[in-house]
């Protein structure tokens, strides 16, 4: 206990006062025979306490918004956040009042129930507010994040999604940020708020009990069945046994790739999963494991669609073709192509050069397809459905390849698949291009300066509902990362092994 003088009582009786004990400020109240203290900045907007209005009941009304506080414990009553109430007593007629600061325990536990409550709500102001005090108090703010991610598990009904995959990205972004708080506040919230947007007023839906052992063949086959149980409960064992995400992932990839499917979101969501374990610990696999395993079973799976049943007989044909013994051959850009020519292309090309190289030009026949999108379908509303088109059947090219290439560099055996893909994005948006673009006002000559802009604008991106922003930072990390960038900055000691060895249109990783 800190007991400390913080006023008369005679002074008190003129109206509420405001004690100052840097850092606090705390105002004082007297009602009757009791006296109150609580935090003077509202926990709303930070508006002077002490200028309420206090009721015979002991309630203390902010009058910029009508938050009302019990002063005795600090209890919003109405509003939001609590605001810290002191012990306060009488003794010789002076008020005192209790600064002890709360134990770190006792701070974390209080700042995670509010977050709670803001994330049951999705109250991004809340979500803010109360990461802020995680900061403030010496905790860790992505300690929201592992919450967050794994108040979300269960409330996902077909699994995994961008909210998790996003989640990695912000991350990522958030550490590339530096100690500036603000930003880190606004990256965390984005992520936090994704999540309680996906899990909003959903019941839960829960994983089973442990199953069989976790086997990487019986894993895939389970997907393969769409036996969610089997999978789930194998995956829930494969933790209980002690495996972790990395003893794990390459059958995650494995069944992420079999087929075209899900427009390239599951291998995506597969690498985000493998980012977030590595940044934020062991401690959140099983609020990634799980919901990507049931991702896995519902996913749509577009090689049965007519318009790419060629894709398993090119599997096939791919997957004998011996690895060729050249090592820098480079194969000609495939632009434009439709999707019977790029998928010959890819025969072609990976029969006379290494997976490496056919995933450089593929990338690079993926960017350009992007810079001749004609944007006239993105806008018509008189098309047929099979002609909707808009920039993320585009950006999805993009986003997929760089999760190709993260996982097919650490488990090539997955490379032919990847490519496939890749392919068939290339080609699905052959006729949606317009030939005479003109790519050279496009060119970025400053990188530095363009992901800088992206930055800013994902900090402040003013976007409804979340899943915009997350498209637009999504399609940055890949770019970025093709451009030998981390978390879009400069780093070329980071660079990947396939960072391309030409510029794409002009994006260069330069030191
Ligand atoms: S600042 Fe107090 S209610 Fe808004």
């Amino acid at each position: 206990m800190s007991w400390v003088r913080a006023a008369s009582v005679d002074e008190l009786d003129a109206g509420p006062l405001v004690f100052h004990r840097p850092p606090l400020q705390i105002s004082l109240f007297r009602v009757g025979a009791r006296v109150f203290a609580v935090d003077n900045r509202c926990p709303h907007e930070g508006y002077p306490l002490s200028l309420g209005h206090v009721g015979d009941d002991c309630v203390l009304t902010c009058n910029w918004h009508n938050w009302k506080f019990r002063l005795e414990d600090g209890e919003c009553v109405l509003g939001g956040d609590n605001v810290r109430a002191y012990p306060a007593r009488i003794e010789d007629g002076h008020v005192l009042v209790d600064v002890t600061a709360p134990s770190a325990d006792a701070a974390r536990r209080e700042t995670l129930r509010g977050l709670r409550t803001a994330f049951d709500e999705r109250d991004f102001g809340r979500t803010c507010r109360e990461i802020a005090r995680l900061h403030f108090h010496g905790l860790d703010p992505e300690d929201a994040l592992r919450e967050a991610l794994a108040w979300s598990e269960d409330r996902l009904e077909f699994g995994a999604g961008h909210a998790m995959a996003g989640a990695a990205d912000w991350l990522s972004l958030s550490r590339s940020l530096g100690p500036e708080l603000e930003p880190r506040v606004i990256c965390l919230s984005e992520a936090v708020d994704h999540l309680a947007f996906d899990s909003l007023r959903q019941p839960t839906h829960p994983y089973p009990a442990p199953g069989a052992r976790f086997d990487d063949d019986a894993f895939v086959d389970a997907i393969e069945r769409e036996d969610a149980a089997a999978a789930e409960s194998m995956a829930a064992r494969g933790l209980a046994d002690g495996l972790h995400w990395a003893d794990m992932e390459e059958a995650f990839a494995r069944a992420a790739l079999a087929h075209y499917n899900d427009f390239g979101h599951s291998l995506i969501y597969c690498v985000k999963a493998g980012q977030l374990v590595d940044m934020l610990g062991d401690g959140i696999e099983r609020a990634v494991v799980l919901p990507m395993a049931r991702h896995l079973i519902y996913t749509t799976r577009e090689d049965r669609i007519p318009e790419f049943k060629a894709y398993a007989p090119a599997l096939e044909a791919l997957r004998e073709i011996p690895r060729p013994a050249a090592a820098d051959r480079r194969p000609e850009v495939p632009f434009p192509a439709s999707l019977p020519a790029a998928i010959d292309w890819l025969h072609a090309a990976l029969s006379s050069s290494p997976p490496e190289a056919v995933y450089d030009a593929l990338l690079e026949a993926l960017a350009l397809n992007m810079l001749h999108f004609d944007t006239g379908f993105g806008v018509a509303y008189d098309n047929p459905v099979s002609r909707n088109v808009g920039w993320l059947d585009f950006t999805h090219g993009l986003t997929f390849s760089n999760a190709v290439r993260r996982t097919c560099s650490r488990y090539p055996r997955l490379w032919p698949h990847g490519l496939l893909q890749m392919a068939c994005f290339l080609g699905r948006n052959h006729g949606f291009i317009d030939a005479d673009v003109s790519t050279a006002e496009w060119r970025v000559d400053d990188p530095d300066a363009f992901f800088r802009s992206i930055r800013e604008k994902l900090l402040d991106h003013g976007m409804r509902e979340p899943i915009f922003a997350v498209h637009l930072l999504k399609t940055a990390a890949a770019v970025g990362a093709a451009c030998g960038l981390v978390g879009f900055r400069i780093c070329p000691q980071k660079a990947s092994k396939t960072t391309p060895k030409r510029p794409i249109n002009g994006c260069r990783a330069t030191p």
